[in-house]
């Protein structure tokens, strides 16, 4: 497999760490921060992250002092730096000064002060004071030896990730003329004839903003590509500047988890040198750590060739902006942050270092909790030290090939969950996380993967809902059957074009041919209400009224309007084309997942009941790493063989996980 120019990873061994605020304490502190972090192993603090009103007092006038002694501080004591640019919280008086650059809502509401992200990703008034701190930081810090990463902004899109100011609609009059040259293209595009929508010039067009939750689904999508784009050409531009002045890679921190899709991060991962994600758990979910599954495979899934991301944050216990934060049970913390290890992460970093005592976030939890050193929570960070370390030889490796890859795009997301559909409940997020769940409850990898990716490799390719697609992309999923993977589609994809226009002749319009089989109307089923197939199992919220032209039925429906017709079908071409035209639970799912997986012969990286998480990374060389994580309140024995990196004891051929705890296997395998 080619391999792209090696990114120099900011730490040898794996990255331990987080967010590190020195400018909340009295220098004394930050004397004890070190010492700590040296006694808990930490090797990568992200400094800077809120400090623009710090470091610039007023407009270029700055104080880097404090910031230099941090910097030495950090790196005599061996600890590098992720360098923050502070653009993500501008100071007071530039939101005094230019008001407008705060960020304006759907319903024309401006941001107030005294949040972050607090503007506007077209205003140029507040580029120009972003780049004039970044260039003033790059200059001084881009060749300092502690500074190993660079970290612009911070979640970009998490609070401005739509802007539908005056200064934003100019710009995306601008984004559009470039995209379809005139306005009869776009008009044409969108439908516009439509409620007599018609445009006469781009000018007459406007972000959807006060339309009573009724856009033209092309417009509505085109603002959100454009809004993802708006927030990019940001990170360029301060990423270009960094370059001018640093060799040091530059990431940015994404927001992938719990079906947020503020932005198309697969385009944004292209843009950073190492991409790096912020990943909460959510108190309310019962199979969080499969969401973090998911959260890592697609981070590895948009990585380029597959290899090591970052995480930049999580938790070690409760956030404060949940309902009911909730506390991580005993050992969970380590087994959350080498789950994101497994799926190739190359370190754990949390928010933050040191529990703040002011300021919103004065109850989130750190690594070093109000109370101290004589916590769990410290015993446990100093245990995820040591793990850390003893894991050193896993960083550079990647995570075992998959045979699996689910496609996931977020244009399909945004359009399903905007303006007048058959089924406003839908959720994108939901169908992708059940189908990466079916295949995760039996430890088998899946790559979570761009539409654009390279599909070769794969035998079985997963579409959920895949609803928004181009006539190019549509044709490179429907040929992977020909060279004999299987494909599975499920209901609501290929319905609508790039444009967000529905195709003719029957749903799902893209996919119909290599499905064989078409719906004629979509039937939505009303809340509680459920149907019956004839395995037994049931159908919710989804169905369709589905014809069969060349493909066996696999499930029909046994009750209701649909009683006798088809529910899920199979092309019997290459390794199988399969419709599922209903929304199914979980363990429906399953059993669609374990046929396939048993008739393609898909090894499970083991054999083990759901919670036992199994990932395999491997190197070059052949060493391979058995990462086992028991998210069970019970033992699990399984078969299994190798040297746990974390303890030393040596298994086979059989082990137990004990609950709640992780086994790294170091496995003896030919090279
Ligand atoms: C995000 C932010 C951090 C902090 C945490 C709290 O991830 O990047 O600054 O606010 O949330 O969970």
């Amino acid at each position: 497999m080619p391999t792209a120019p090696t990114v120099p990873w900011p730490t040898d061994g794996l990255s331990f760490g987080g967010d590190y605020s020195p400018e909340q304490w009295p220098r004394e502190v930050w004397h004890e921060d070190v010492r700590l972090m040296r006694e808990a192993g930490v090797n990568l603090v992200t400094v800077g992250v809120f400090s623009w009103a710090l470091l610039e007092r007023s407009p270029g006038v700055f104080t880097f002092d404090w910031l230099d002694e941090v910097l030495d501080l950090l790196h005599e004591n061996g600890i590098a730096v992720d360098l923050a640019t502070p653009t993500a919280a501008p100071p007071n008086w530039l939101l005094t000064a230019h008001p407008e650059i705060l960020p304006v809502d759907a319903t024309e509401r401006r941001e107030r002060p005294g949040g972050r992200l607090g503007w506007c990703a077209a205003s140029e008034t507040f580029r120009e004071h972003a780049l004039r701190i970044v260039g003033a930081l790059a200059e001084r810090y881009g060749e300092h030896p502690a500074v190993r990463l660079w970290h612009v902004s911070n979640e970009l899109g998490g609070g401005n990730a739509r802007c539908y100011c005056e200064v934003s609609a100019a710009d995306f009059r601008d984004w559009l003329a470039d995209r379809y040259g005139d306005v009869d293209a776009a008009n044409s595009a969108w439908g516009t004839a439509f409620w007599g929508h018609t445009y006469t010039s781009f000018d007459e067009v406007s972000p959807p903003r006060g339309v009573g939750g009724a856009p033209n689904p092309g417009l509505a999508l085109d603002f959100e590509r454009y809004s993802s784009d708006a927030l990019l050409r940001h990170l360029d531009a301060e990423t270009a500047v960094i370059e001018q002045h640093s060799a040091v890679p530059v990431t940015t921190n994404f927001m992938v988890g719990a079906g947020s899709q503020v932005v198309d991060y697969a385009e944004w991962a292209r843009h950073v040198a190492i991409p790096a994600n912020d990943h909460y758990t959510l108190v309310d979910d019962p199979r969080r750590e499969q969401d973090l599954a998911l959260a890592g495979d697609r981070m590895r899934g948009m990585t380029r060739d597959r290899g090591s991301w970052l995480l930049m944050e999580h938790s070690t216990g409760g956030p404060s902006w949940q309902q009911r934060n909730r506390a991580k049970d005993p050992s969970e913390l380590v087994r959350n942050a080498l789950a994101h290890v497994a799926h190739g992460s190359d370190g754990a970093l949390f928010f933050q270092w040191r529990a703040s005592t002011a300021g919103a976030e004065q109850f989130h939890s750190a690594m070093l909790p109000h109370a101290g050193t004589r916590t769990r929570v410290w015993r446990e960070v100093l245990a995820l030290g040591r793990a850390l370390r003893a894991l050193g030889p896993v960083q550079g490796s990647r995570v075992e090939a998959a045979r699996v890859a689910i496609v996931v795009d977020e244009a399909s997301g945004w359009a399903l969950q905007s303006g007048l559909k058959p089924h406003r409940g839908l959720r994108y997020a939901t169908e992708v996380r059940a189908w990466h769940r079916a295949f995760h409850d039996r430890q088998v990898t899946t790559d979570v993967v761009p539409l654009d990716a390279d599909l070769d490799a794969y035998d079985v390719v997963v579409l959920p809902t895949l609803l928004i697609v181009d006539d190019a992309a549509a044709a490179r999923l429907a040929a992977v059957v020909e060279r004999g993977a299987t494909l599975v589609v499920t209901y609501l994809s290929g319905v609508a074009d790039e444009t967000a226009r529905i195709r003719s002749g029957g749903y799902p319009g893209a996919f119909r041919q290599v499905l064989g089989a078409w719906s004629e109307e979509f039937t939505p089923l009303q809340v509680g209400e459920t149907r019956t197939l004839d395995d037994g199992g049931v159908v919710i919220d989804w169905a369709e009224s589905v014809v069969v032209d060349d493909a066996e039925t696999v499930l029909r429906h046994t009750d209701g309007p649909l009683a006798g017709t088809p529910a899920v079908t199979r092309r019997p071409v290459g390794g199988g084309a399969w419709y599922v035209s209903v929304r199914l639970p979980d363990q429906s799912i399953r059993r669609i997942v374990d046929r396939i997986v048993e008739e393609r012969g898909i090894a499970r990286t083991v054999t083990a009941p759901p919670g036992l998480e199994a990932v395999r990374r491997v190197r070059d060389d052949g060493s391979a790493f058995l990462f086992l994580l028991n998210h069970t309140d019970g033992d699990v024995g399984l078969s299994a063989a190798g040297t746990d990196l974390l303890d030393g004891s040596v298994h086979g051929p059989e082990t137990v996980v004990p609950a709640g705890r992780v086994r790294v296997l170091r496995e003896e395998r030919a090279s």
